[in-house]
């Protein structure tokens, strides 16, 4: 736990967990490791505390929360209507980094829901995580605990960099295990569709419910036209295309270019960072280069800390070495997608998705 001093990272004792509790039966916020991301908790059923997720995260209230569930035999509180499909992934995949979304069940608020009659439901494969969910014994509502926008958090220290002075405690749970997240399946329609892609995939899921789920377009970048007419859909704010975003300017190279295009623009006067995954460090003093691992979960689980570390360094530009267009790499590739086009807005004072 991480109130004074120098905390271990990942060691948390059971009295931890207990303050934890109490504090979100208070009404407050707390940091809470997951396996995919860090997540920004407050007691779901609690409509003032859920108001202190969006307003600590600068998020729109219509922006709907993931509810975390000690088990899946909390479903029923939650869902209605649940169909055969979410219960054999439940069993498939929880604890674990899948999201349902299914109808929602009469009681819980609209301010988890973003007004919707559905609301996403998952049980997180994180040992601290379902201690606090034990011992709370509700539902949890816990979006990724960064500022709207921002790239997600995946140590203690990171949250405490984005929304420390919002937060009454943060659970030090260590690294987490996955680094990108959740999956989220929308089971709460005819066809499954795929609204984030994450690491369990299309292909997992049709290995349990025999049909394979759609993969949902990202959604035109919020306020364009395109957006504004997309009103059929539900409001995620993860499949916005500008999310997870360095304020750095991000560009990808393939890795043919990619040493040319940043010795490029260190010649026309740009500091560059570099995030390469198989080329090697030409050892260029202009560039600061680091690697990221060549495959896809270990890519994944350190994505999002090294785009924080280069985001940090004080370059104009992070050149990121572009990712094979294959199945395995989908969600870390989708997740690089929209950090280029959200990048780049540290600079201008003006811009508006600083605040929102
Ligand atoms: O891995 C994760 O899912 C992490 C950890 C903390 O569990 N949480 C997370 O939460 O990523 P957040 O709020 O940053 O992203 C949740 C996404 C949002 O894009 C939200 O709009 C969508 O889930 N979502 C939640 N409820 C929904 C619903 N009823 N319908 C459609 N999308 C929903
Ligand atoms: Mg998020």
């Amino acid at each position: 736990v991480s109130t004074a001093g120098a905390p271990q990272a990942g060691v948390v004792t059971a009295d931890d967990i207990l303050r934890a509790a109490a504090l979100l039966r208070a009404g407050e916020l707390v940091g809470m490791p997951t396996e995919t991301v860090y997540g920004l908790a407050a007691d779901a059923l609690n409509v003032e505390a859920v108001g202190k997720i969006f307003s600590a995260k600068g998020r729109p209230a219509d922006h709907p929360l993931i509810v975390h569930l000690p088990d899946a035999a909390h479903l029923t509180h939650w869902a209605r209507a649940i169909p055969k499909e979410a219960i054999a992934l439940a069993r498939a995949f929880w604890p674990g980094p899948l999201t349902l979304i299914l109808k929602r069940e009469e009681g819980v608020p609209d301010a988890v829901t973003g007004g919707q009659d559905t609301v996403g439901l998952r049980v997180p494969d994180h040992p601290v995580a379902l201690a606090l969910l034990r011992a709370f014994d509700s539902g949890i509502a816990a979006p990724s605990a960064n500022r709207f926008g921002r790239i997600s958090p995946t140590t203690a220290a990171h949250v405490r960099e984005e929304l420390g002075d919002k937060v009454a405690l943060v659970l030090d749970g260590g690294p987490c295990q996955v680094g990108i997240e959740s999956t989220i399946l929308d089971l709460s329609r005819d066809a499954p569709v795929i609204l984030r892609p994450g690491a369990i995939s299309a292909e997992d899921i049709a290995h349990v419910i025999g049909r394979t789920p759609q993969l949902r377009q990202a959604h035109a970048v919020e306020g364009t036209a395109a957006a504004a007419t997309d009103t059929d859909q539900p409001r995620v704010s993860g499949s916005l295309a500008a999310h997870y975003a360095p304020r750095t300017p991000l560009q990808t190279a393939s890795a043919a270019y990619l040493v040319e295009e940043a010795a490029t623009l260190a010649g026309e006067g740009s500091r560059v960072a570099v995030l390469a995954r198989e080329c090697a460090d030409p050892k260029d003093s202009r560039l600061t280069w680091r690697n990221a691992p060549a495959d896809p979960a270990g890519y994944a689980h350190e994505l999002y800390a090294r785009l924080r570390e280069l985001d940090g360094c004080g370059a104009d530009i992070i050149v990121v070495e572009a990712l094979p267009d294959t199945a395995d790499w989908q969600a870390v590739a989708d997740r690089l997608g929209r950090a280029a086009v959200g990048s780049g807005d540290g600079k201008e004072s003006g811009d508006e998705r600083d605040e929102t």
